[in-house]
């Protein structure tokens, strides 16, 4: 089975995405072959650190980027991949320069938390993404599946929370930082006891470190 990582806190600018496109390249280095998947909102992050938004903003332009991200929380999405067959997946993946692949964000992404708000069973609600990491990317036979999230806690990031049950965190070495790890792991502790999924923090990831601050040094990521 593929395995699948989260990056996620609830917090922007702490290098989720950074975190996200480094473990992914470090990964193919390594022999594996990776999909990254950008649910962090409309802006690519994740393409644009690759060199593929120009082609990502073309399909958009042209109307072509259909299916996309946003397309796989749909109701009808089986329908859809029904109907387009191998395409319905291959469609969705940019082939990127450093070996690893990408399913770029979509302006869809924009209101994919309120259309989630919409479904009124919760554990559907939230498992759109498993349901497409299982019957659909299993298929491709990646080793890793890396979902880069919003830096916030909504339906988006919870389907990513769902779907991949394993979190790397980067945090900056600051109080407050501390204090959204903390945060972190009760939200995961809300959703296992709650929909009894086994979601784990993996790794928290110490990011922009400066040593030469006292911050670095005195606070302490092992709490
Ligand atoms: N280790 C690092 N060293 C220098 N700059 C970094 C580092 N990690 C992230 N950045 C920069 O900080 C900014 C925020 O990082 P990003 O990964 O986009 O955060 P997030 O995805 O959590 O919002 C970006 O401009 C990124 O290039
Ligand atoms: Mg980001």
């Amino acid at each position: 089975m593929t395995a699948r990582i989260a990056s996620f806190l609830d917090k922007g600018g702490t290098g989720k995405t950074t975190s996200i496109a480094h473990l992914g390249v470090a990964l193919t280095q390594h022999g594996h072959d990776v999909l990254l998947i950008d649910l962090a909102g409309k802006q690519g992050d994740l393409a644009k650190a690759f060199g593929v938004w120009g082609d990502v903003q073309d399909a958009i332009d042209a109307d072509e980027a259909w299916p996309n991200i946003s397309t796989v929380f749909d109701d009808a999405w089986s329908t859809i991949a029904e109907k387009l067959g191998d395409d319905a997946v291959h469609d969705l993946v940019y082939e990127t320069g450093e070996d690893v692949d990408l399913i770029p964000a979509h302006p869809g992404l924009d209101t994919l938390d309120a259309e989630l708000g919409n479904i009124d069973d919760a554990s559907e609600r939230y498992s759109r993404l498993e349901a497409f990491l299982d019957d659909y990317v299993e298929d491709l036979t990646y080793d890793v599946v890396l979902i880069d999230l919003p830096g916030m806690s909504n339906n988006v990031t919870y389907n990513g929370l769902w779907a991949a049950r394993h979190v790397l965190a980067p945090v900056e070495m600051g109080p407050f930082e501390a204090e959204q790890a903390g945060a972190l792991r009760e939200d995961l502790e809300k959703i296992r006891s709650n929909f009894g999924i086994d979601v784990e923090l993996v790794m928290v990831l110490p990011n922009k470190v400066d040593d030469r601050t006292k911050l670095s040094t005195s606070q302490s990521i092992a709490s």
